[in-house]
């Protein structure tokens, strides 16, 4: 069977793993966490969730070990949305095909809602019941999460990202802005579900590092050419936002031809990363896939 056949159910894991991690719109701050559960719930392509369990499925890692790492990986990631769509930041008005969350609350809700997921998923990663067991790996995943955001990571490649606008980033200097803000998160995705026991060997990990690396920047090139080609309905989000606010891209400075040639490229480096793997690779060859040729 392919993972492809298993996506459905995976995506109803995670959904369901998210809304019972959430506080309920009910509790009180109400608006605070219903500006949370807007944010986390019922959007998105949880592609980093389905990394996660891809990676665990070709290391035989039982599933419910995953659950946490794939929730607070999302939760991460919905938090920095959040902030990259503020007025501040990229000045978005629709995300997930809904009005971002600054509008859809004020935007003292959005960065409140963002800054408290941050907490949620390190708490949810310390109290993750199938990690209680393995300390040393529930260590290691909460690091790699924690630096995977941080100032070297995600939050560092936003800064670049912004101080850009406008500008010109050469060719290395692009890739660098791109491994930060996006490829670190996908990184930790995998390697979450690789520092799980039971542990895989040295050389199996650095095979899906250089996996995961180049599909760090296939992940960010599709975005961008999506931003020119895709249309608003399908990306759910202001199609042509990266032009209106001179963002630094690899189309903007190679062209659409190259940047998805470039893409494939990676796609292709990607794919012979995992020939390096001697297990059933599948699962994570149709995300690479899915990665480089997604409409949305
Ligand atoms: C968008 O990520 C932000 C980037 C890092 C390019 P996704 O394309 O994964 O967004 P959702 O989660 O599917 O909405
Ligand atoms: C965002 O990159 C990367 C993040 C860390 C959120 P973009 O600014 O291109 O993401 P979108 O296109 O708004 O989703
Ligand atoms: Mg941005
Ligand atoms: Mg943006
Ligand atoms: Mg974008």
């Amino acid at each position: 069977m392919s993972f492809e056949s298993r996506i459905d159910a995976y995506l109803d894991r995670i959904e369901d793993v998210l809304e019972r991690a959430l506080p309920g719109p009910d509790v009180k701050p109400q608006r605070l966490h219903q500006a949370m559960r807007y944010s986390v719930l019922g959007g998105g392509k949880r592609i980093r969730p389905l990394l996660v369990y891809a990676t665990g499925e070709v290391l035989g890692v039982a599933t419910d070990m995953l659950d946490a790492p794939a929730a607070a990986i999302e939760m991460m990631h919905a938090f920095s949305l959040i902030h990259d769509d503020l007025p501040a930041m990229d000045d978005d008005d629709l995300r997930r095909g809904r009005p971002t969350a600054h509008l859809a609350f004020d935007e003292a809700t959005a960065i409140l809602a963002a800054d408290a997921l941050q907490p949620l998923a390190f708490s949810m990663l310390a109290d993750a019941p199938a990690l209680q067991e393995h300390p040393a790996a529930k260590i290691q995943i909460i690091r790699l999460i924690a630096e995977a955001c941080g100032s070297l990571g995600m939050t560092g490649g936003q800064a670049i990202d912004i101080a850009a606008e406008g500008g010109r980033l050469d060719p290395a200097e692009l890739e660098h802005m791109y491994r930060l803000k996006t490829g670190q998160l996908l990184r930790a995705s995998v390697l979450s579900a690789a520092y799980c026991p039971p542990a895989c060997d040295i050389a199996e990990l650095h095979a899906l590092e250089r996996f995961v690396d180049y599909m760090g920047l296939a992940f960010q090139i599709r975005d961008d050419i999506l931003d020119i080609e895709g249309s608003t309905e399908e990306i759910g989000k202001q199609q042509g936002a990266d032009i209106a606010h001179e963002k630094a891209t690899y189309p903007a400075m190679i062209g659409l031809d190259e940047a998805r040639q470039r893409a494939d490229e990676l796609l292709q480096n990607a794919l012979s990363a995992l020939d390096e793997i001697d297990r059933d690779t599948e699962s994570l060859r149709y995300l690479a896939r899915l990665i480089v040729l997604r409409r949305t």
